[in-house]
C-alpha cells in the first residue's frame, strides 16, 4: 500500500532535476502521473518531449501508469490540456505539483523586457494557469458530489524570492510571488477540499549548476563514498508526497525549505516591531523612533542557509 494509491497526479518540468523525483517517487507511492515538460533550454529555449517520456518509460516500466504531456505551463490553453489529459488517461486529477522553472540571470541594468517576461511567464503565470484550471476542476467537483475532492496544491518557490538574491529580480520577484499566490489561492480553496502549500527546494540540478555560477562550485561537487548527498534532487521529493498525501490533509497554506537532510518550516511576513505616535509623527521623531526598532530585524541570508549545513 502507497501513501497515495489510486490518485492522479501532474508534474509540471517532471523531466528533469527535481520534478522528475518528484513524479517518480509519488508513482512509487502509488500516484497515476500525468509527466508534463516542455524539455527546453534552462533559459527557456527550445523544446524537446524526450526527458518527459524518458519519465513516464520509467514509471511503467517500474509497474506504475504514467502519461506524457509537453505542453508549456505558461500557455493557458496548454495548462488546460494537462487537465485534459488526466482525465482523460485517468478520470481524474488529485494532485497538481508546479515545478516547471527556467532561468535568465541579470543584473537589474543589464534586464531585457523579453528576460524578465520569460521568467515571469513560466514561474507565475505557469503556476497560476495550471492552479487555475484544476481549481475550476475542483470546484464544480465539489458542487457536483457535495463532498470535500481532497485536491492538492504543491507550487515551488525558492530563497532566491523568500530572502532575496542578486542578479534574479525576474526570477525572485516571481518566485516570492508563487508563495504570496499560494497563500491566498489556498484561502479560496479550502471550503472544497483542497491544500495549496509550497516549497522552496536546494538541490542539484540544471538550474543550480549550469545557469548559476554562484551555487556551481558549491552544489557540483559529489559526495564521496558511502557519504549522504546533501545535494541529491531525490532529496526533495518525500515532503511532496507527504503533502499530496492524506496524511496532511490539514496543512494549510505552509512554506517549506527543503534540502539534504532537512526540512525548514517558514514564516511569511510578519511584523518585528512597531512604533505609534500621540498623532501624525514629525519625521525627524519617527525616524528617532524607528532606529531600535530597525535594529531588531535578522534577515536570514542565502549564505546563511548553505553554512548551516543541510
Ligand atoms: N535546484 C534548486 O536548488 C532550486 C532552488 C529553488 C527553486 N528551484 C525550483 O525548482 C523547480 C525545478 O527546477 P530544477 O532545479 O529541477 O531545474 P531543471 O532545469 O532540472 O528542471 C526544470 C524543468 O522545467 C521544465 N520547463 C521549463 N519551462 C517549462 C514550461 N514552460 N513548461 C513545462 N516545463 C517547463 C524544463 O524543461 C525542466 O525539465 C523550478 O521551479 C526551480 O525554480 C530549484
Amino acid at each position: 500500500m502507497g501513501l497515495l494509491d489510486g490518485r492522479v497526479a501532474l508534474v509540471t518540468g517532471a523531466g528533469r532535476g527535481i520534478g522528475r523525483e518528484e513524479a517518480l517517487l509519488l508513482a512509487m507511492h502509488g500516484a497515476k502521473l500525468v509527466v508534463n515538460d516542455l524539455g527546453g533550454g534552462f533559459d527557456g529555449s527550445g523544446k524537446d518531449i524526450g526527458p518527459a517520456a524518458e519519465v513516464t518509460a520509467e514509471i511503467k516500466k517500474m509497474g506504475g501508469e504514467a502519461v506524457t504531456n509537453g505542453d508549456s505551463v505558461s500557455d493557458f490553453k496548454g495548462a488546460k490540456r494537462m487537465l485534459e489529459c488526466a482525465l482523460d488517461n485517468f478520470k481524474s486529477l488529485d494532485i497538481v505539483v508546479n515545478n516547471a522553472g527556467i532561468l535568465r540571470d541579470r543584473m537589474l541594468f543589464n534586464m531585457s523586457e523579453d528576460d524578465w517576461d520569460a521568467v515571469l511567464a513560466v514561474h507565475l503565470k505557469g503556476t497560476f494557469a495550471v492552479t487555475r484550471h484544476a481549481a475550476e476542476y475542483w470546484r464544480n467537483k465539489n458542487k457536483e458530489t457535495g463532498k470535500p475532492v481532497n485536491g492538492r496544491v504543491i507550487n515551488t518557490s525558492s530563497d532566491s524570492g523568500l530572502l532575496g538574491n542578486a542578479s534574479q529580480s525576474n526570477y525572485g520577484a516571481a518566485k516570492a510571488a508563487i508563495a504570496a499566490f499560494s497563500g491566498i489561492v489556498d484561502q479560496e480553496l479550502r471550503k472544497y477540499g483542497v491544500t495549496v502549500n509550497t516549497i522552496a527546494p536546494v538541490a542539484r540540478t540544471r538550474l543550480t549548476v549550469d545557469a548559476t555560477p554562484a551555487t556551481a562550485t558549491l552544489m557540483a561537487k559529489k559526495p564521496g563514498p558511502g557519504e549522504f548527498d546533501v545535494f541529491d534532487p531525490g532529496n526533495i521529493a518525500p515532503l511532496v508526497v507527504w503533502l499530496a498525501s492524506d496524511e496532511a490533509k490539514d496543512v494549510h497554506g505552509q512554506v517549506f525549505r527543503v534540502g539534504g537532510r532537512s526540512v525548514w518550516v517558514m514564516q511569511s511576513w510578519h511584523s518585528v516591531g512597531r512604533v505609534k505616535g500621540e498623532g501624525r509623527w514629525d519625521p525627524a521623531a519617527l525616524g528617532k523612533a524607528l532606529q531600535p526598532e530597525l535594529a531588531k530585524v535578522k534577515k536570514e541570508t542565502m549564505n546563511d542557509v548553505f553554512s548551516s549545513g543541510l
